[in-house]
C-alpha cells in the first residue's frame, strides 16, 4: 500500500527519494511523486511506475537537499497525475504526502469550500493540506503547531510528511494508524513508511507511535504527542540489511523468497529447538507461557495467507494440546463484538505487522482484557510492539506481494508453539515429543529436495498456463494448504481458483468438473489418503484433469496427469512441504502469462487501510 520516503541532509534529495520510492514499489501502488524544497517548492508526480516519474525528472535531477516522496495506492479518486501525491496547500506554501484515510474529509472539505478553498484533486489528502493551511491562517501559528492542531480535527488514519517552501530546514511527520520510521544518519535524516528506503543509509531508527509528531531538522529532531507532550524516543538498530531486500540474481523477489525457504526455516528454528533435551525455546513468550499453556481457548485472528497459517495452527494446537482453537478473519473479529473470557488467549498472525484489520483485532482483544500474542515477521512493526508478547519469524524481509516464506515460517512457529504448550500441559509423551522434534528439524532439508524439482513444476505450469479456472483440494492439515495454493494462483496469475476440503467437492464444486478444469489434489499418505484417492477417481470419471502432490509411491500415476512427489514427514508438518510445489506452480504460470509477479494488479504488500 502507499509508501512514504523523506530526506533532509546535504546530499541531492531527488536521488535518495527516487531510489527510496523504488525500494517501496513492492508495497503496491499506482502513481508516484516527490516534492523538493530548493528556493521554491518543486512538485513532480506521475501516474504509473516510479520509472515513469524518474523519466519525468529526466537526466538532470532537480537539486535540493530536502524532500519527500510517495507511492500512492488509490483510495479516494482514480490513479492519475492529479490525484498522485504530494499535494500542495492552496497557497502553494507546503506539500504533503499521506498514507491512510481521512474519514471525515468530506465534511472538512465542505467547510473549507465555504471559506473559498478550491480543490484540484478528489483526494482526502488535499483536504488535509488545506485544513492545515486554514488552521495556520486563522491562528498565525508556526507550521508544526498548525499541523498538530489540524490533526486533532481529523478522524481516520494517517502517516504524513510535509515540506515547506518557507523553511528549507524542516520535515514534519506524524502518524496515526499508518507506520512511519525515522532513520537517524550523521547530520542527515531519512523517513520511511517502512525500513526499505532507509536501510541502505542507516541502521539507526526511531519508530513513531500512533499520535506522535516529529519535526526533523538537519541539526536534530523533536518528537511530541498530538497533545503536545515532548517525548524522548529510543533509537533502535534495524535488523534488515540491504542484501536481503535485493533480488540477488533472481528474476523476481517471489522466486527468491520461495527458493530461500530452506535457509529461512533454518533461521526461524535457530536456537529454538534443543533435540536431545526435548526443549523448545520461544524467548518472546517466556513471561506468558504459563498463561498460554493454561488457556481455556485460543482465538487466532489474521488475514489472507496469515489466516491460512492460522488454520494450520488450529489443527496443530488442538491435536497436540486439546485446547479448543477458533480462527477468525481479523476484519470480522474486530466488528462482531467477539466474546472473550478471562482465560482466553488471542494470537494474531501478520507478516508485515501493519495490517489494519489485524491491528484493530489486537486493540479489540486488549480492550477486553485478554492476553494478546503476535506472530510477526517485521521487527519493530506496530503489531509486534502493541501485542503483549510474541514470536518473530526471523526470515528476513518479504518483498514479493504474494507471501511465501512467511507462510512457511508462520506454520513452523505455530508447530513449535503447539509442541511447547503440549509439553507444559503434559499432553505429549517424551517419546512422541522427540519424534516430532526430529521431524521438525529435518524440514528445511526436505524443502530443499522439493525445490530441486522446480524445472519439473515449470513444465507442468506450461501445460496449464491457459487455464481459466483451477480447483485445489486437500484434507486435514492440507485443507488450509489447498486454500493457500488457490490464493497464490489467483493473486499473481489472475486465474480464478478455489480451495476446498476435498470431501466438500461432492457438495457443489463437482458440478464444475469437465475436461477444462484442472484440479490440484494434495494427497498425502495420512489417515484420509484413501478418501482423497476416491475424490481423485470422481474427478477423473468426469474428465477433470488432476495434478497431485503426494508422498505416496507410484499409485497415483494411473489417475493423474501429473504427480509431484514430496518427501515423507510427520503428518503435522506436511503443510511445510506441500505448499512449496503450489507456490512454484503459481509462480511459473504467472510468469508464463506475462503477469507482474512481484506487484500484482490492485494488490498491496501490507494492507494498512480497511
Ligand atoms: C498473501 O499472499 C497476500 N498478499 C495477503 O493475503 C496477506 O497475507 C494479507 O494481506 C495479510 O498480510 P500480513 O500477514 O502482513 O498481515
Amino acid at each position: 500500500m502507499c509508501g512514504i520516503v523523506g530526506y533532509i541532509g546535504d546530499k541531492r534529495a531527488a536521488d535518495i527519494l527516487v531510489n527510496g520510492l523504488k525500494r517501496l514499489e513492492y508495497r503496491g501502488y499506482d502513481s508516484a511523486g516527490i516534492a523538493l524544497v530548493n528556493g521554491e517548492l518543486d512538485v513532480l508526480k506521475k501516474e504509473g511506475k516510479v520509472s515513469a516519474l524518474a523519466e519525468l525528472l529526466g537526466e538532470k535531477m532537480p537539486s535540493g537537499s530536502i524532500g519527500i516522496g510517495h507511492t500512492r495506492w488509490a483510495t479516494h479518486g482514480a490513479p492519475n497525475d492529479v490525484n498522485a501525491h504530494p499535494h500542495v496547500s492552496q497557497s502553494g506554501a507546503f506539500a504533503l504526502v499521506h498514507n491512510g484515510i481521512i474519514e471525515n474529509y468530506d465534511t472538512i472539505r465542505e467547510r473549507l469550500e465555504e471559506k473559498g478553498y478550491t480543490f484540484a484533486s478528489e483526494t482526502d489528502t488535499e483536504v488535509l493540506a488545506n485544513l492545515i493551511e486554514d488552521v495556520q491562517r486563522s491562528t498565525g501559528l508556526p507550521l508544526p503547531e498548525a499541523v498538530r492542531q489540524a490533526l486533532t480535527q481529523v478522524s481516520g488514519t494517517y502517516g504524513i510528511a510535509i515540506v515547506s517552501e518557507e523553511d528549507p530546514d524542516m520535515i514534519i511527520a506524524a502518524r496515526k494508524g499508518s507506520p512511519l520510521i525515522l532513520g537517524v544518519g550523521d547530520g542527515e535524516y531519512f523517513l520511511g513508511s517502512d525500513a526499505a528506503p532507509i536501510v541502505e543509509h542507516t541502521r539507526k531508527v526511531v519508530y513513531l507511535n500512533d499520535g506522535e509528531l516529529v519535526v526533523i531538522r538537519r541539526a536534530g529532531y523533536e518528537v511530541r504527542t498530538i497533545q503536545n507532550v515532548k517525548l524522548e524516543k529510543e533509537v533502535h538498530e534495524l535488523e534488515w540489511d540491504l542484501e536481503r531486500i535485493e533480488k540477488q540474481g533472481y528474476e523476481h523477489f517471489m522466486l527468491k523468497e520461495i527458493m530461500e525457504q530452506p535457509d529461512a526455516l533454518e533461521d526461524c528454528l535457530r536456537g529454538r529447538v534443543r533435540l536431545g533435551q526435548n526443549i523448545i525455546n520461544l524467548g518472546g513468550l517466556i513471561d506468558v507461557m504459563d498463561r498460554l499453556a493454561n488457556a481455556d481457548r485460543i482465538v487466532i485472528a489474521a488475514c489472507g495467507t496469515s489466516w491460512h497459517a492460522g488454520l494450520v495452527g488450529e489443527y496443530l494446537i488442538e491435536q497436540f494440546t486439546r485446547v479448543p482453537v477458533e480462527v477468525e478473519y481479523a476484519s470480522e473479529f474486530r466488528y462482531r463484538k467477539p466474546i472473550l473470557r478471562e482465560n482466553d488467549v488471542v494470537i494474531v498472525i501478520s507478516q508485515s505487522g501493519e495490517t489494519a484489520d489485524t491491528l484493530a483485532a489486537v486493540r479489540e482483544a486488549q480492550q477486553q482484557g485478554v492476553l494478546v500474542l503476535g506472530i510477526c515477521n517485521t521487527v519493530g512493526s506496530t503489531i509486534a510492539r502493541e501485542t503483549d508478547a510474541g514470536v518473530y519469524l526471523h526470515v528476513g524481509p518479504e518483498i514479493g506481494v504474494a507471501s511465501t516464506k512467511a507462510f512457511s515460517a508462520q506454520v513452523l512457529v505455530l508447530a513449535m508453539l503447539a509442541l511447547k504448550m503440549a509439553k507444559l500441559r503434559e499432553t505429549i509423551s517424551d517419546d512422541e515429543m522427540s519424534e516430532c522434534l526430529r521431524s521438525l528439524v529435518q524440514i528445511p532439508q526436505k524443502v530443499r529436495q522439493i525445490l530441486e524439482q522446480a524445472p519439473v513444476i515449470e513444465g507442468i505450469a506450461q501445460a496449464y498456463r491457459y487455464a481459466s479456472n483451477f480447483l485445489y483440494l486437500g484434507r486435514g492439515y492440507n485443507f488450509p494448504v489447498a486454500l493457500e495454493g488457490a490464493l497464490k494462483l489467483k493473486e499473481i496469475s489472475y486465474i480464478h481458483a478455489e480451495g476446498y476440503p476435498a470431501a466438500e467437492m461432492k457438495h457443489g464444486p463437482i458440478a464444475l468438473i469437465d475436461h477444462f478444469m484442472p484440479v490440484v489434489f494434495i494427497a498425502m499418505n495420512d489417515s484420509t489418503y484413501n478418501k482423497v484417492v476416491s475424490n481423485i477417481e470422481e474427478v477423473v470419471a468426469r474428465k477433470g484433469t488432476v495434478i497431485a502432490i503426494t508422498d505416496n509411491g507410484e499409485s497415483l500415476n494411473r489417475l493423474c496427469e501429473f504427480v509431484i512427489r514430496v518427501p515423507e514427514t510427520h503428518e503435522y508438518l506436511t503443510p511445510l512441504l506441500t505448499v512449496v510445489p503450489l507456490q512454484l506452480l503459481a509462480y511459473y504460470i504467472a510468469v508464463m502469462r506475462g503477469c507482474d509477479v512481484d506487484q500484482p494488479r490492485n494488490l498491496a504488500k501490507s494492507v494498512t487501510v480497511e
